[in-house]
């Protein structure tokens, strides 16, 4: 391990602004022919971190992961990962990321204990230590009693803590996850983040995460932006976003963080990019790990 990537092990060292920033994004445009799906934005996610990107759907949450990743390029100097650009240093970003994409990735016809070395192979972990890190990764996530498994028999909160094993298996110092916990119960919901907090409490590695659940941001994500039509329109600690609101409300009552999501989304909450395409995903997850 390098000594940057010790220093960033140390959460507790973020806040002296000594330590480089996990992710930043400096005036991000990113668009698709017409549709600018990122115009604009700034972001500064700090090593260590748990970071929410909140917003309606079609806000372009997917599309800064996406961007963060490489796997959309983006010119020089709009992201940087550890200090290295996303533009110039693609391969240098891709190996200190992890990533756990909205659309379901595991291999339904493979063993849970396959899946994660399939992506060990991919992230070049040496042969000798291969079955002990793919072991390691599948005890991170409480699926070492499953792991010989095919998938397919999987419900869902295992699909997706399968997926957080894959994405886990190269150690990552930031973890992407784009709605990680999507269709699943209140109980699975609640295991996927007690292993993702578990992995970053040992490890101090950096989460930038997109959830539509106000409840989990509010108790696991240290700051949040809420972004809407590309923007990101209020940015802080859940806690600092909540009482803003309540100060401009000024009427006694005491919002919470959907109240302050519906307040920023506003009359945005559009048929167009909402509706459709939230109940398509949703059948998606449903039919792949049903
Ligand atoms: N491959 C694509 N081709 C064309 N337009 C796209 C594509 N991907 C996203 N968009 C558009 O870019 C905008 C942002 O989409 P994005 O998927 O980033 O939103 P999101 O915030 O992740 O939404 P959701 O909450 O529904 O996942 C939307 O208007 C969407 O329709
Ligand atoms: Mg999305």
């Amino acid at each position: 391990m390098s000594d940057d990537a010790r220093t960033a092990a140390d959460p507790g060292t973020t806040t002296g602004g000594a330590v480089e920033d996990a992710v930043t994004c400096g005036d991000l445009r990113y668009s698709f022919g017409q549709v600018k799906a990122v115009d604009g934005l700034d972001l500064s996610v700090a090593s260590g971190e748990i970071f929410g990107l909140l917003g309606p759907n079609g806000a372009g949450k997917s599309t800064v992961i996406r961007c963060v990743t490489t796997l959309l390029p983006v010119p020089p100097g709009m992201v940087r990962v550890f200090g290295h650009d996303a533009a110039r240093e693609r391969m240098a970003v891709r190996r200190l990321l992890g990533y756990v994409p909205q659309q379901l990735s595991a291999d339904a016809s493979l063993t849970g204990r396959e899946n994660v070395a399939l992506f060990a192979r991919l992230f070049d972990v040496s042969r000798r230590e291969r079955s002990a890190r793919v072991a390691e990764a599948l005890e991170a996530v409480g699926l070492a009693d499953a792991a010989d498994r095919m998938a397919s028999t999987y419900s869902g909160g295992m699909v997706r803590r399968l997926e957080l094993a894959q994405a886990l298996i190269s150690a990552p110092r930031l973890l992407m996850l784009d709605e990680p916990t999507i269709g699943l119960d209140p109980i699975a919901r609640t295991s996927v983040w007690e292993h993702i907090t578990a992995v970053r409490a040992a490890t101090g590695m950096t989460v930038l995460v997109t959830t539509h659940y106000m409840d989990e941001a509010e108790q696991y994500c240290d700051r949040v932006a809420l972004m809407h039509q590309g923007r990101i329109r209020a940015l802080g600690t859940p806690e600092q976003l909540v009482a803003e609101l309540r100060a401009r409300r000024d009427d006694g009552s005491t919002p919470t963080l959907e109240d302050v999501f519906r307040d920023v989304a506003g009359s945005g909450l559009d048929e167009e990019g909402g509706e459709f395409r939230d109940v398509q995903r949703t059948r998606r997850t449903a039919s792949r790990v049903g």
